[in-house]
């Protein structure tokens, strides 16, 4: 059995039945996460974008330790010359690690390290495990190419930002939704900070309303599969 945790903002950890993957493992500045720096423990990091709302406590967590993060290759050089272990990737390109099948997808977002180097396109991740498809789209805005990856995807959980300012509102994430043609979609990105509060009931009622399933997850959710 696998199971996907939220930890509030964007962060995902993803455990399977040997393996934990973190997405987007944002702690320190997090006000909604339920956990601690010195309590994370992952074999993998999937990172979206530069941001630090994104990049979060990476390195902290995955220095010194047998953990891979895997991102765009211009976010995972700069996190290799930190001494991390990294596998780079660009978008559209898919790998098949250890715990399942990673394929990256656009983002329509920036991406740099906080007062630091470019850090290569945003990306969102379409992940393939245990006979599951999980669709995280990162920070980004709404696109029609949505309908294609839910065209060529059987998506079983579509994690999608609601926050708004940063990324989509309500409004264009319940138009995502529809594209993409998920079993389940998953509010993210929204309630951290007051630039990108948003009401959770609002979307989900909007998202029944098209005739899908909405589940809420507050964090230290999860939902098995
Ligand atoms: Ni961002
Ligand atoms: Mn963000």
């Amino acid at each position: 059995m696998s199971e996907i945790i939220y930890h509030g903002h964007s962060f995902l950890e993803i455990k399977t039945t040997d393996l934990t993957i973190y997405i987007d493992p944002f702690i320190t500045g997090n006000t909604l996460c339920d956990i601690k720096t010195e309590d994370a423990k992952c074999d993998y990091i999937f990172l979206t974008h530069g941001h630090n709302d994104h990049v979060g406590d990476t390195i902290e967590i995955a220095r010194g330790k047998n953990i891979t993060v895997i991102g765009v290759v211009e976010l995972t050089d700069y996190l290799e010359s930190k001494g991390i272990s990294v596998h780079g990737m660009n978008i559209g390109g898919a790998y098949t690690f250890p715990f399942g099948k990673v394929k990256l997808t656009i983002a329509h977002h920036s991406s740099s390290i906080m007062n630091g180097p470019y850090a290569g396109e945003p990306a969102g991740l379409i992940l393939n495990i245990e006979g599951k498809t999980i669709y995280h789209s990162g920070d980004t805005a709404l696109f029609y190419d949505m309908k294609l990856i839910g065209e060529m995807n059987n998506i079983d959980y579509a994690f999608l930002p609601i926050g708004d300012n940063f990324t989509m509102g309500i409004d264009d994430a319940v138009k995502a939704a529809g594209f993409l043609n998920a079993k389940n979609i998953i509010p993210i990105h929204y309630n951290t900070f007051d630039l990108i509060k948003a009401n959770e009931k609002e979307f989900k009622r909007k998202i029944e309303s098209i005739g899908k399933i909405c589940t809420v997850m507050n964090p230290g959710d999860s939902v098995n599969f």
